[in-house]
């Protein structure tokens, strides 16, 4: 069988349940959004080949899970959390716990983003861009709001994260790298 691509890339989506995971990888597969939120129990499975100055960059098992994919008590838990307003901005605070989970699994030459999903919904914004960006500034990784809804930034972050790993620096390491996208949802998803 002929080789369909250039280069194998693998991508992880890690976050808080609800922040828009699955509905980022939809977004960038499938080119569509669904507003019905079912939690992900397991791992979402989706691929997608991409062209980079004339390389065909196949992004095989784009992953989105989350740590605790666990039960349904759990997820009741979350939900009905969520519903009370009580985890309001929490997904945001949980960023460093993600990003300290990746320097603890992941090697160190990993390549990652920050997402702040959600932004088509402005008026119950929680968490300014400037403190998005802050925190990104602070871990020296790369920053986009997106919206998985209206599409903003979306392709963006995948090109933007694949590109990176394809420079010319990285390269000769390409089939070892894993990049990681940490989203977190600026707002509720009620
Ligand atoms: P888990 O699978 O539990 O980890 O959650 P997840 O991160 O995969 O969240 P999911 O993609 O299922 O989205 C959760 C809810 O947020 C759904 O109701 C989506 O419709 C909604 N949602 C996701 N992205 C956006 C967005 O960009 N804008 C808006 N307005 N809603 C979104
Ligand atoms: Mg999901």
């Amino acid at each position: 069988i002929a080789k369909t691509y250039d280069y194998l890339l693998k991508l992880l989506l890690i976050g808080d349940s609800g922040v828009g995971k699955t509905c980022l990888l939809f977004r960038f597969s499938e080119d569509a959004f669904n507003t019905t939120f079912i939690a992900t129990i397991g791992i979402d499975f989706k691929i997608r080949t991409i062209d980079i100055e004339g390389k065909k960059i196949k992004l095989q098992d784009l992953v989105s899970f989350n740590l605790d994919t666990a039960g349904q008590e759990r997820f009741r838990t979350i939900t009905t959390a969520y519903y009370r307003g009580a985890m309001v901005s929490h997904s945001f605070d949980n960023i460093r716990n993600w990003i300290r989970n990746i320097e603890e699994h992941a090697s160190a030459d990993v390549e990652k983003m920050v997402l702040g999903n959600k932004c088509d919904m402005n008026d119950k914004r929680q968490v300014s861009r400037e403190r998005g960006e802050k925190l990104a500034i602070d871990y020296g990784i790369k920053f986009l709001e997106t919206s998985a809804k209206s599409g903003i930034n979306v392709e963006e972050a995948f090109f933007t994260l694949a590109t990176d790993i394809m420079s010319p620096l990285n390269r000769k390491m390409v089939s070892s790298l894993t990049c990681i996208i940490s989203s977190y949802g600026t707002f509720l998803h009620v």
